[in-house]
């Protein structure tokens, strides 16, 4: 490099610079800046990287730029392939991928040394006090107050209304197949299904119908705004600009549910909804932790809720219900299960005590997130050189990406792992339920998934009410089983592509 940096001051120096020639010295020092820097950008690359698997040299300025607009699964299945750990740069952000179960886990319970690491667009969306954004302690004490959102009694509770919009929302897709049966993408279909579900399971009915809809509309400006590179002023007519826009709208509703809930609280209302939850807990005497929270604070955190759970939980869904039309045989099982446990009445409102009871739909749903996670990998930062092998210690500053898709199709653990086999969970002794620190969909340690419960138990209520109530078809195309990966920052989803699923009625 030095060498090249010579050679091109050498050949510089043959230009006359003499008289007029200010113009001529401005380029040679232009051009000797831009290449020293350069030179200095692969010098930083090859010392961050060492002898990790990755290109011996990087693409100036824009690194692997190119590849991160359109990632595809198989690319980052070659990067997996390629080592343990990996190193790739994207303008000039060192990043280190961990393929293994071991190093992923790693990552993810080391606190003290890597933290989620959110682009900058996220804070200008979510707003920099939102909670999402502590760490350590203070993250900690504050997630142990939203821990009881998601107890087992709150989640019976929500299960009501998850139970109504299901149904809901299924009525008018059944009647949209009628009018029209030819197939069409679920994608927004399922998107729509759970912005309902989620914004009734944390407002209830405090907000109106007309919020419920216009925050819906406006989400996907959100969704949108969270790539990994974007226009860094956020410029009317900039996705940022169009989030933030967004954002204002359901911080909106969502300050006034919180101030409705209170209220609604205050007067002795019987609690219905997430919102009502949480005021109850705070009521309570024997609750020792922070007692007040304003009405933005809690619209902050169920705005959280709402960005962690919406793309996942539809990614999750539309792939439960592709693998179930492409599996007849599990979806005639799960109709069994249902049509025992619900004795054949299918208005019979689901509860907690069913999808207990519920051991095969429960299996499948871990089953269909394994085969096709929701999230692939989450990217963290190195807070301070991390020194994650014997070998190898990851600069401060940098990327660190644990992936979660090997671990979960590691054949050790999950014998034929591209098969989508439920029974594999019903079985105490096999490989799978006796390693279930490879079950990395929700993530581990201190940031793992707090929604985690009540996602599974959402996906297993709108899948057994649609096997109760609904046939659809899966129509193949040749895209049908390719992953498409929206590279949102944290996490990165794996979406399915093209899907095209058929709705008749039973
Ligand atoms: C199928 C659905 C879902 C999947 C696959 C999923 C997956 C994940 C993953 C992988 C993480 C990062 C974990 C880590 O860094 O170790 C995460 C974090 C999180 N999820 Fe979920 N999630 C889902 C649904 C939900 C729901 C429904 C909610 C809320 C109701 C939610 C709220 C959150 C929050 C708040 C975090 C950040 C937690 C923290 O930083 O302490 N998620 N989720």
């Amino acid at each position: 490099m030095n060498s090249t940096v010579a050679a091109s001051a050498a050949h510089l120096s043959q230009f006359p610079i003499s008289s007029g020639g200010t113009n001529w010295q401005w380029l040679y020092t232009t051009v000797t800046v831009v290449v020293s820097l350069l030179a200095l950008e692969q010098t930083v690359y090859r010392y961050k990287k060492q002898h990790l698997p990755g290109s011996a040299w990087t693409i100036p300025v824009i690194g692997k730029f190119a590849d991160s607009l359109k990632p595809t699964l198989e690319g980052y299945k070659a990067q997996w392939a390629s080592g343990a750990l990996s190193a790739i740069s994207v303008f000039n952000i060192f990043i280190v991928m961990a393929a293994t179960n071991d190093y992923a886990r790693k990552i993810l319970n080391s606190p003290s040394h890597a933290e989620p690491c959110l682009v900058h667009s996220a804070k200008q969306i979510l707003l920099p006090e939102n909670w999402v954004f502590l760490n350590g302690k203070e993250h900690v004490d504050y997630r142990k107050g939203l821990n009881l959102l998601f107890t087992r009694k709150a989640l019976a509770m929500y299960m009501d209304v998850q139970d109504q919009i299901t149904r809901k929302h299924f009525a008018e897709w059944l009647s949209a197949a009628k009018a029209d049966p030819s197939a069409k993408e679920i994608m927004m279909t399922a998107r729509n299904l759970n912005m309902e579900t989620s914004l009734r399971v944390f407002c209830g009915y405090h907000i109106p119908d007309e919020a419920t809809q216009e925050i819906s509309d406006n989400y996907w400006a959100i969704t949108l705004a969270l790539e990994l590179v974007n226009f860094p002023l956020a410029l009317p007519g900039t996705k940022v600009y169009r989030a933030i826009q967004a954002r204002k709208v359901a911080l909106k509703w969502l300050s006034l549910a919180a101030h409705n809930s209170k209220k609604a609280m205050a007067a002795g209302r019987v609690p219905e909804c997430m919102m009502d939850q949480w005021i109850t807990v705070l009521a309570d005497p024997t609750y020792k932790g922070r007692k007040e929270f304003s009405d933005h604070e809690m619209a902050m955190v169920v705005f959280s809720f709402l960005f962690a759970s919406q793309d996942a939980m539809s990614s999750g869904l539309i792939y439960g219900f592709q693998h179930l039309a492409d599996h007849p045989d599990i979806l005639q099982k799960i109709r069994e299960e249902q049509e025992r446990i619900r004795g054949n009445d299918v208005d019979k409102p689901i509860t907690m005590e069913m999808l207990d009871q519920s051991t095969y739909l429960r299996a499948f749903v871990k089953e269909t997130m394994r085969v096709k996670p929701p999230v692939t990998m989450v990217p963290y930062k190195a807070t301070k050189a991390f020194p994650i092998a014997d070998d190898y210690t990851v600069p401060a500053g940098s990327m660190v990406i644990p992936s979660f898709y090997p671990s979960l199709h590691d054949p050790a653990v999950y014998p034929e792992p591209e098969k989508l086999l439920p029974e594999r969970w019903l079985d105490p002794e096999s490989t799978a339920n006796k390693r279930p620190q490879n079950y990395l969909v929700f993530g581990s340690g201190p940031h793992r998934c707090i929604g985690l419960e009540y996602a599974m138990s959402n996906m297993a209520l709108v899948l057994a009410h649609a096997a109760m109530t609904m046939t659809w078809e899966h129509e193949i195309t040749p895209e049908s089983d390719k992953v498409q990966c929206v590279l949102i920052p944290i996490p990165i989803y794996a979406w399915p592509l093209a899907l095209a699923v058929l709705w008749a009625v039973r």
